[in-house]
């Protein structure tokens, strides 16, 4: 268990912010300078505070927190896409898992939930100053979360890893790939998969499922799943009664799921 003690602030509005509570003077992006030890300490969950013009409610940092507070530079996977992955490749406990690439580090937030203490993570990111913010999200994570799985982080190209993966485990119970072309990453890792074990794919377009899909097979995995999770949110209507709310509905990614039999 870390020694560290954060807090979540949630502005009206949704907007969440991850505080350490520390004893000094400290900035934090969009609330201002201020000491969080003096003016936090002793608020429980649940109490508002002010901060500037801003009125804050104090939540523990559980995932939804964690995600919603967490910094972002690459476009991150929705928990809508990350459950499904979740589930359609069984990760849970003592799990291997092979995440590329890391990026901010939306979907490891996740399987470091759900991989707990006795799983390991293993992150491959080609660009350093995209890893630099998801380690960070990850470190709070692991400060704020009550179990938290053995990872190791390796930077560089999907494509040139295969050994350094093997070295740390002989084999992987789950790959899931977030990056452009998958193709390459596919023929890359897809021996380091366990029998049993699923590759997953997150394809913001058509043309990366169709050949993820077609490099599965020829590597002998066999598709399991592919296509896409529609969310619509409800709220309270305004004469009454609760309804779809009104604005865009967005995608995300295909996704495709392949096993290996
Ligand atoms: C969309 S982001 C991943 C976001 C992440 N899944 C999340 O939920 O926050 C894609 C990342 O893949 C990285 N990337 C692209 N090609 C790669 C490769 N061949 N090997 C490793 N990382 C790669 C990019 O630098 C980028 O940071």
């Amino acid at each position: 268990m870390s020694t560290e003690k954060w807090l979540a602030l949630e502005e009206e509005g949704g907007k969440v912010f991850l505080v350490q509570i520390v004893e000094e003077t400290i900035k934090i992006k969009g609330l201002g300078v201020f000491n969080p030890a003096e003016l936090l300490a002793e608020k429980q969950v649940g109490e508002t505070v002010v901060i500037g013009q801003k009125i804050l409610t104090v939540l523990t940092p559980r995932l939804p927190e964690l995600y919603r507070g967490m910094k972002r530079r690459a476009q991150t996977i929705s928990p809508k896409d990350a459950g499904i992955f979740i589930t359609k490749l069984g990760i849970g406990a003592g799990d291997v898992i092979l995440e590329a690439g890391l990026g901010s580090g939306g979907l490891s937030l996740h399987l470091a939930r759900v991989l707990g203490n006795s799983g390991t993570l293993i992150t491959v990111e080609a660009r350093d100053e995209h890893a630099e913010v998801g380690l960070e999200n990850l470190n709070r994570a692991k400060n704020c979360l009550e179990e938290f799985p053995i990872h190791h982080h390796i930077s560089g190209d999907i494509v040139d890893i295969a050994e350094q993966v093997s070295q740390i485990s002989q084999g992987v119970d789950g790959i899931i790939l977030d990056l452009p072309n998958h193709e390459t990453a596919i023929n890359a890792v897809v021996e380091l998969l366990n029998p049993g074990g699923r590759i997953a794919c997150y394809c913001p377009v058509t043309s990366q499922v169709e050949r993820a899909w077609q490099t599965c097979e020829d590597n002998g995995l066999v598709v399991e799943w592919a296509g896409e999770l529609m969310e619509r949110k409800w709220g309270r209507a305004s004469k009454g009664g609760i309804r779809p709310v009104n604005g865009p509905f967005g995608h995300t990614a295909f996704l495709l799921i392949a096993h290996k039999r």
